[in-house]
């Protein structure tokens, strides 16, 4: 596996890889959801790329830039044991060097959300993925469904910039009891790490309702915000059911897919989680074709 901290470096690297290059961007820390991502590219490619990068301009003001959890040892040797070609660990200033001023902005799907709550965030990742694509230029890029409205920035901004890359998007991976991995995991107490599961049980009593007929939007909202305000140490910030497709909050029943989501906090950490309706699309296949259309 080789390490590369510099662009002349990663470009040298790039042009010695032979045949399929897949592209993991990540923000380090990993979890078993990093590597099922990066187990996927090694499946479908001849070459895997990681980058590790706590991207600065995703990160609002009192956000948790400062205390993001970080681990490169240990992201390394999980790398290594996963079959990885070539690491990118740049530094901010290599990134963003002085004077840079050229940001992407993907309009209408940034907006509502998770944008909605962390304004500039999706500017911030679209314009590090964009980058990190230029630099790297992948075959196939993999992200995971967690973070399901950055896969529905990132689809767009592909389409309209012509980036010439397959986009791979990996369900979530979960502990035992429901809870989506998440580097901010990291951050709970016992006791929150137990209220955390809350989220889970919120989106599976909302798709137990749907299985068992329901469609109503507002309904299905007020079941998963009744279940996360019967958990007392998580604060809900928002539940949503809009369409995969288009991530537009739904006000009637409808046939086509739905994306459940919710944001709230346990403690000072904030959350996110989401499933697709019905069910059976929460696989690789259709939730690349489905989330953001
Ligand atoms: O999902 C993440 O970890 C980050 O948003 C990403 C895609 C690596 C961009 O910084």
């Amino acid at each position: 596996m080789r390490m590369i901290d510099t662009i002349e470096g990663l470009r040298a690297a790039r042009a010695e890889l032979k045949g399929r290059t897949g592209l993991v961007p990540t923000m380090g820390a990993l979890h078993a959801g990093h590597l099922s991502l990066v187990g996927q590219a090694r499946a479908d490619c001849d070459a895997v790329m990681v980058s590790i990068f706590i991207n600065p301009a995703q990160f609002g003001p009192g956000e948790d830039l400062s205390r993001y959890p970080r681990d490169l040892p240990g992201d390394l040797a999980a790398l290594e044991k996963a079959g990885v070609d070539v690491v990118f660990t740049p530094t901010p200033d290599l990134m963003y060097p002085p004077g840079f001023q050229t940001w992407i902005e993907v309009a209408e799907v940034s907006r509502g959300l998770e944008g909605e709550r962390r304004p500039g965030h999706f500017r911030g990742v679209a314009t590090v993925v964009a980058k990190l694509f230029n630099l790297f230029q992948p075959h196939a890029a993999y992200f995971g469904q967690k973070d399901a409205q950055q896969v529905a920035v990132i689809k767009r901004m592909v389409r309209d910039l012509d980036f010439p890359l397959e986009l791979v998007i990996c369900p979530t991976v979960r502990e035992a009891d429901g809870l989506a991995m998440s580097s901010r995991n990291a951050y709970l107490n016992p006791e929150q790490r137990r209220a955390a599961g809350v989220l889970y049980r919120a989106l599976s009593a909302a798709g137990d309702a749907h299985a068992a007929g329901l469609r109503d939007p507002d309904a299905l909202r007020a079941i998963m915000l009744d279940m996360l305000r019967a958990e007392p140490l998580a604060e809900p910030e928002y539940v949503s059911v809009a369409d995969a497709r288009s991530l537009r909050e739904l006000d009637a029943p409808g046939d086509a897919p739905m994306l459940l989501s919710m944001a709230a906090r346990v403690g000072a950490t904030r959350l996110i989680d989401n499933r697709l309706l019905p069910p059976d699309l929460n696989n690789r296949a259709d939730l690349t074709a489905v989330l953001g259309g």
